[in-house]
């Protein structure tokens, strides 16, 4: 069923009259259509689309709107086979014409059955609802388009990108030389600085012959609890197959100070070289954070880079009242932050930072047609010349709206609230019999699992996988698994502040009615088999 058109203003037929220009503050006289204009050039944005423009993404926003307003579950648990059909049946060479029917079709085969991360029974993955100054931003950057690769596309976006890098650097607390660029996401920004890690362990290579001898026996050090893209970067990065040492966690998920200190001897006494040690300040399971300022002694006094990587934890930097949690963090060389994950920003939003600028170099290579090296020299400012990618989103732009219009107390407070949630939420089930909980993270994930009694006792592991699939299909709720020591666990990850506790015991208990189906129907299907 399609929702009914949006009312817009008229638009102007690319090849009909043009249309009143729509009201509003000093909007400048449409632009003349050029000579030869086609249905195709219509669609252009330009200052002579603006009033398409308007109408077009009031609609668009308009229909957003709507289906928000009336989502009443996180998710319709729509199957794969049911909806790719209506995705593959659609023939990409026929186009519709227009945009509302466009938005029709989209309906159908998109914002019908979405995930909506906004929902309060949305418990799932680090996706966090996003703030409305940050929505502003997303259509603003997006409309102009600029690319934050060279000065000469970007201008004020440069400026404002900076800024905010140096913001979050003051935040972490990395000293006057720091510096940092934003990114697509955690897991380029942990590549990025693995790749920086891998560079700078390879000055000690004076030959090209000694780096490809050294290259085998790099090693980086992460918890047992650390993120998967620090092993994806490994080997991006050409390191060993085993490059990537896993330390042991102790009863809260944390790193052992005294296990790192212990792998990084015997690295050395095996001759292998550890080019950064990886804390993570908020593990994607457990949310914990490992002890970062004895894990940073320990790099000072074996000289290897430290990263941190608080792609979760990062809300932090914000927190009124939590702030502390991070302490040591500003001892790091490179550190991960993800704002799409706990500043409330949307997709895309992240950053990496550095203690000292001088080492994003190893990330700069100076192309004649974009960035020639002079440019250094005349002081242009080109962000290329840090990052990974090229052609770049303006994504600061979110971030930047975000703290002018809440400011970062604002922010910090919302992610105070989920984390307070969690806590409650942790009393919540450990107090609950038919469930067991896993550690008291100190921000906002609970991991735990049904546990079935009787003669179901042996039952946990599909119990808890089944209720989470059944609760996914009726799409009452969405909650995440995982496992712990080999064993299935469910987990709920906090971060929308209008989540309650009533919302929290809902679920558990939707989840506890999924799982004793389950082992009910498995022992009573056992009883019938050995009474038969
Ligand atoms: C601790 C941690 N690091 C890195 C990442 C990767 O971030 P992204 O998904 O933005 O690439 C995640 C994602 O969940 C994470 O939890």
């Amino acid at each position: 069923m399609s929702l009914p058109a949006y009312p817009v203003e008229a638009v102007p037929s690319p090849s009909g009259p043009p249309a009143p220009t729509p009201p509003g503050p000093a909007t400048p006289a449409p632009v003349e259509a050029r000579p030869g204009s086609t249905a195709a050039r219509g669609h252009l944005f330009n200052g002579g689309t603006t009033a398409r423009y308007r109408a077009v993404l009031a609609d668009g926003v308009g229909r957003v709107a709507r289906r928000a307003a009336g989502v009443d579950r996180p998710f319709t648990g729509i199957t794969p086979a049911e909806l790719a059909p209506r995705v593959s049946g659609i023939d990409l060479d026929r186009p519709l014409g227009d945009s509302t029917a466009a938005l029709d079709e989209l309906d159908e085969v998109y914002l019908r059955d979405a995930v909506w991360f906004h929902h309060p029974r949305y418990l799932a993955h680090l996706n966090c609802p996003v703030v409305i100054p940050a929505l502003l931003g997303e259509a603003v950057l997006t409309a102009v388009n600029s690319s934050l690769d060279t000065w000469d596309q970007s201008v004020g976006a440069t400026l404002i990108e900076r800024r905010l890098v140096d913001w979050t650097a003051e935040r972490i607390g990395l000293g006057p030389a720091a510096d940092g660029v934003f990114t697509s996401g955690g897991s380029q920004s942990n590549l990025q600085a693995m790749l920086l890690a891998r560079e700078e362990a390879s000055q000690a290579a004076p030959s090209p012959q000694a780096r490809a001898e050294l290259l085998p026996r790099l090693r980086v050090l992460t918890s047992t609890a650390g993120h998967f893209s620090v092993q994806k970067s490994a080997k991006l990065l050409g390191l060993s197959p085993d490059a990537v040492r896993t330390i042991p966690t102790d009863a809260q998920r944390r790193m052992i100070p005294a296990a790192l200190r212990r792998e990084i001897e015997r690295c050395r006494r095996d001759g292998q070289v550890v080019m950064a040690v990886v804390a993570t300040a908020g593990t994607t399971d457990f949310g914990s954070i490992d002890p970062l300022d004895e894990i940073a002694a320990i790099c000072a006094a074996a000289g290897v880079w430290l990263h941190v990587d608080a792609a979760y934890g990062c809300g932090l930097l914000a927190s009124p009242t939590r702030r502390h949690l991070l302490d040591g963090i500003e001892r790091a060389d490179s550190v991960t932050v993800d704002y799409h994950k706990s500043f409330f920003q949307p997709v895309s939003s992240s950053a990496l930072l550095v203690r000292d600028r001088r080492v994003l170099r190893h990330a700069t290579y100076h192309a004649d047609y974009l960035n020639p090296a002079r440019m250094v020299e005349q002081r242009i400012p080109n962000q290329v010349d840090k990052s990974l990618q090229t052609t770049r989103r303006f994504d600061a732009l979110k971030l930047w709206l975000t703290l002018r219009v809440m400011g970062p107390d604002q922010l910090g407070e919302l992610f105070d609230e989920v984390v307070e949630r969690a806590a409650g939420a942790w009393e919540l089930i450990s107090e609950d019999p038919r469930f067991e909980v896993v550690t008291k993270s100190p921000l906002s994930t609970v991991v735990f699992r049904y546990l079935p009694t009787g003669p179901g006792r042996g039952l946990a592991d599909g119990a808890n996988l089944y209720a989470r699939e059944a609760l996914a299909a009726s799409g009452a709720a969405l909650v995440a698994s995982t496992t712990v020591d080999g064993r299935h666990f469910l987990k709920f990850t906090l971060l929308n502040p209008e989540t309650t506790l009533d919302d929290v015991g809902h679920v558990l208990q939707l989840i506890a009615e999924h799982a004793g189906r389950y082992v009910h129907e498995r022992t009573t299907a056992d009883l019938a088999c050995r009474v038969g």
